[in-house]
C-alpha cells in the first residue's frame, strides 16, 4: 500500500468518526437545532407573555413565595387585590406571574430553570387570587441593577380566567429617590402604577400594598 493510499484512508477514517462525534451531517444537526427549539421555544428573553405561565404548578393558591428564608436581603410582603376593569369588583381566579432581581440588583439563577425563567432567574413565583381578590407576595426586597439607573422593581403578569394575558406596571417602592415625576410620566401600562409604600407590620418585616384595576386587554410589552 502506498504512502499517499494510507493517507487517504487515514483522512476517510477521521473524517468518519469526526461526524459521529459532532452528530452526523448538517442536515441531521439542523434537524436537532430544530427539534431543541420546538423543546422549549420560551427560553428567549423576548418570548411571548404566554411563556410566563408555562412553569407554573398545577395547584396555586392566593400566597406567592418567592423567595424563602435563607435568601439574603430585607423580607418584604406585598398584600394586593385585583379589580375588574370597573375598579370595584374584586377579580378571583386571576393568575399572577412575578420575578425580580436579587439582594444583588441580578436575576440570579440556580441552573434548574427552564423556559423564560431561564431569563427571568430563581426568583419567581405564580399565585391566584382567592375569592376576593387578593393575593399576597412573600419575598425579599429587590436591589436596583448594577447601573443604578432603574428603580428596584419586581416585573409582573396576570393571566385572566378568560386567557387575557398582559404586563402591569412593576412593583416599584415609594422611598426610592429614582421614583419621581420622570419615571411616573412614562408608565407605559393602565392600572395603578405600582409604587408601593413599605411599613414595618407588628412582627417587624416590611409589608406594603397594591390594589390594581384591571383595565388593559393587550399585551403591552414588559419593560
Ligand atoms: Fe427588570
Amino acid at each position: 500500500m502506498s504512502k499517499l493510499t494510507i493517507l487517504f484512508l487515514t483522512a476517510a477514517l477521521f473524517t468518519v468518526e469526526s461526524c459521529g462525534q459532532t452528530g452526523g451531517s448538517p442536515q441531521n444537526a439542523s434537524r436537532q437545532s430544530t427539534a431543541s427549539a420546538q423543546a422549549d421555544s420560551c427560553d428567549d428573553p423576548d418570548a411571548p407573555i404566554g411563556c410566563c405561565f408555562v412553569n407554573m404548578p398545577e395547584r396555586l393558591t392566593h400566597i406567592m413565595a418567592i423567595a424563602d428564608s435563607a435568601e439574603k436581603g430585607t423580607r418584604i410582603i406585598i398584600r394586593g387585590q385585583l379589580l375588574k376593569a370597573d375598579g370595584k369588583t374584586p377579580y378571583p381566579g386571576v393568575i399572577l406571574y412575578a420575578y425580580q432581581t436579587d439582594n444583588n440588583g441580578y436575576y440570579s439563577k440556580n441552573g434548574r430553570e427552564t423556559g423564560i425563567q431561564r431569563w427571568h432567574g430563581r426568583l419567581h413565583g405564580w399565585c391566584r387570587t382567592g375569592a376576593d381578590g387578593e393575593y399576597e407576595i412573600h419575598t425579599i426586597r429587590p436591589a436596583r441593577y448594577p447601573s443604578n439607573t432603574i428603580p428596584a422593581h419586581i416585573h409582573a403578569a396576570v393571566k385572566e380566567p378568560g386567557g387575557d394575558m398582559y404586563y402591569l406596571n412593576d412593583y416599584v417602592f415609594a422611598d426610592d429617590e429614582l421614583i419621581n415625576e420622570r419615571y411616573l410620566s412614562r408608565l407605559r401600562n393602565p392600572g395603578d402604577n405600582g409604587v408601593i409604600t413599605l411599613q414595618p407590620n407588628a412582627e417587624g418585616i416590611l409589608e406594603g400594598q397594591r390594589i390594581t384595576p384591571l383595565v388593559q386587554k393587550t399585551p403591552a410589552r414588559r419593560y
